[in-house]
């Protein structure tokens, strides 16, 4: 490897959001607001003061409105700078963190989320990444990819963001079975993709949160069609899994899951009152 810091992240964003309908027909899902902020600023922002760099970005058709959103608004500028407006001004350009840059790649078809991690092998090289599913906003201190991150400096290992869920849900997660190592991490000795609560090996879930070592990029490339027709990123984990390379961490946070309308709407409530205005 080129180097052992995490330095990059990875948002796949080309999924079609078919569950928030017909919010997300000319709109990324990424870009619905919680209280004020899309949910993909949320992302950028664990994802910068984990340390994280360079923000990746897989997009594709019809969401342009996400490279809009971090780049420089110049008209708007100009006009909250002359109204003297300089507290919206700082609002505005705290979309783009100092020190961070933004790359776009295209999925070309939204053939899963395996797929959408593997477009941006070329971007990424041969180094540890994060990857970050904006829609899965977690309320923690520090963020969840911060915790990753430390746990992979420690261990040298892939590290993925666990949490138990209801067994009736299994069928929603990537579900593992684990060894435990230490009081923070546990080790990986199985995965399976959305299984039944009847087949599956545990209820702890991996939520939208990984740091991957970069032989994941190997694995995808050959990672046949599995589950739904698409090419999961579960399936070229669990080859590293079975090599005793994958660790799970229970994170400390509370998790609100906005690919739906339920989690959309209680992290709407759970992020207003934190900013007291429920
Ligand atoms: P989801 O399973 O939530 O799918 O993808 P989706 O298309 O976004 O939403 P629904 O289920 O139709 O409502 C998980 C993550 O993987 C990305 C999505 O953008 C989301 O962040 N993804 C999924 C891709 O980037 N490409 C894909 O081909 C599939």
């Amino acid at each position: 490897m080129t180097t052992n810091r995490v330095r990059k992240a990875v948002f796949p964003v080309a999924g079609l959001g078919t569950r928030f309908l017909p919010a997300t027909k000319a709109m990324p899902k990424e870009m619905l607001p919680v209280v004020d902020k899309p949910l993909i600023q949320y992302a950028v922002e664990e994802a910068a003061a984990a340390g994280i760099e360079q923000m990746i970005f897989v997009t594709g058709r019809g969401k342009r409105a996400i490279e809009d959103h971090f780049d420089r608004a110049p008209e708007l500028e100009q006009i909250l700078d002359a109204q003297r407006k300089h507290e919206l001004l700082e609002l505005l350009m705290s979309a783009t963190p100092p020190g961070v840059n933004f790359v776009y790649v295209r999925q070309p078809e939204p053939l899963g989320l395996g797929h959408a991690v593997l477009c941006a092998e070329q971007i990424v090289g041969d180094e540890p990444f994060a990857v970050i599913l904006a829609d899965d906003l977690i309320d923690a201190n520090p963020g969840v990819t911060a915790q990753l991150v430390e746990s992979y400096r420690r261990t040298g290992a892939s590290v993925l963001a666990v949490e138990d869920v209801p067994p009736a849900d299994t069928s929603k997660y990537g579900i593992v079975a684990t060894e435990r190592m230490n009081k923070l991490e546990e080790r990986v000795t199985r995965i399976v993709e959305k299984p039944q609560p009847e087949e599956a090996p545990s209820t702890l879930a991996v939520v939208g949160r990984y740091v991957l070592r970069p032989e994941v990029f190997t694995e995808l490339a050959t990672t046949p069609r599995g589950r739904g027709g698409e090419i999961q990123l579960t399936d070229a984990i669990a080859r590293r899994v079975a090599r005793g390379e994958v660790i799970a961490r229970r994170f400390e946070g509370k998790r609100y899951d906005c690919g739906s309308k339920q989690g959309w709407l209680n992290a709407n409530l759970g992020i207003g009152r934190n900013l007291g205005l429920v």
